[in-house]
């Protein structure tokens, strides 16, 4: 793992989208995997800034979404999808049908979890996968379990995230209680993965994650066991290390 400390959270994403360029300009056709929440928007605010003032091209670029809440429509305001389009893909040259995007209101949500495995597979895999962290080590929607290593599948959220992610719904019971997430297979599949945390709320799960023992209980100490992660946090979210 290597870890970017940086002073502030618009630098940390300011630096991931330097490195998601980078990536793009040395391998044009690349898979992406996009995670939502405050973190990454500074990396997508930098990305557009690319796009518009410095070229950067998404044309020959594929994009998946880390999850999805089930039970919320791609026009509502809280969705993934929403987000994704919101803070990325209608400000740049992303052709739709290589944005990939996962159903929350699929009838059959197993059915839905094999598509979009399947849809990885097609693509040929994730080159690039960015990653937020959870205040319980959550990566995606991998909430702390027993166990790791699975696929695209349907998740009941944890209390924690469920209370965390309800600054972004009128009240607590809106919070969808389901959704549908990439898995720690698909996640560890990936050929990179950037890891973005900003915030005192970040630097407990942060430090299990990099220090601890590798455990299901702690999502995001699976990276551990990767070999090309790379952190970028600020002072708050480096605090403890
Ligand atoms: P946040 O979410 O960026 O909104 O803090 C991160 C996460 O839960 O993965």
């Amino acid at each position: 793992m290597r870890i970017t400390t940086v002073s502030s959270a618009n630098e940390v994403g300011v630096l991931a989208a330097q490195i998601v360029a980078a990536d793009i300009h040395r391998k044009p056709d690349c898979v992406l995997g996009l995670a939502t929440g405050e973190t990454p928007q500074a990396m997508y605010r930098e990305l557009v800034r690319l796009h518009r003032e410095a070229g950067l091209s998404f044309q020959r670029v594929t994009a998946f979404a880390l999850d999805e809440y089930i039970g919320l429509a791609p026009d509502n305001p809280n969705s993934y999808s929403h987000y994704l389009h919101t803070h990325l893909f209608r400000h740049v040259n992303l052709p739709a049908s290589n944005i990939c995007l996962i159903d929350g209101l699929a009838r059959d949500v197993a059915l839905e979890c094999d598509r979009y495995e399947q849809q990885i597979a097609e693509a040929g895999g994730i080159d690039l996968q960015v990653l937020g962290i959870g205040q319980n080590g959550h990566i995606g929607f991998n909430e702390p379990a027993m166990s790791f290593a699975r696929g695209v599948h349907l998740v009941e959220l944890d209390a924690v995230t469920r209370a965390d992610n309800a600054r972004f719904f009128a009240h607590l019971t809106e919070v969808p209680r389901y959704a549908i997430s990439l898995g720690i297979k698909n996640i560890l599949a990936a050929k990179k993965i950037l890891l973005l945390a900003s915030g005192q709320s970040k630097c407990a799960p942060v430090y299990q994650a990099i220090r601890g023992a590798v455990t299901p209980r702690v999502p995001a100490s699976v990276l551990q066991d990767h070999p090309d992660v790379m952190l970028i946090l600020d002072q708050d979210a480096a605090d403890l290390l």
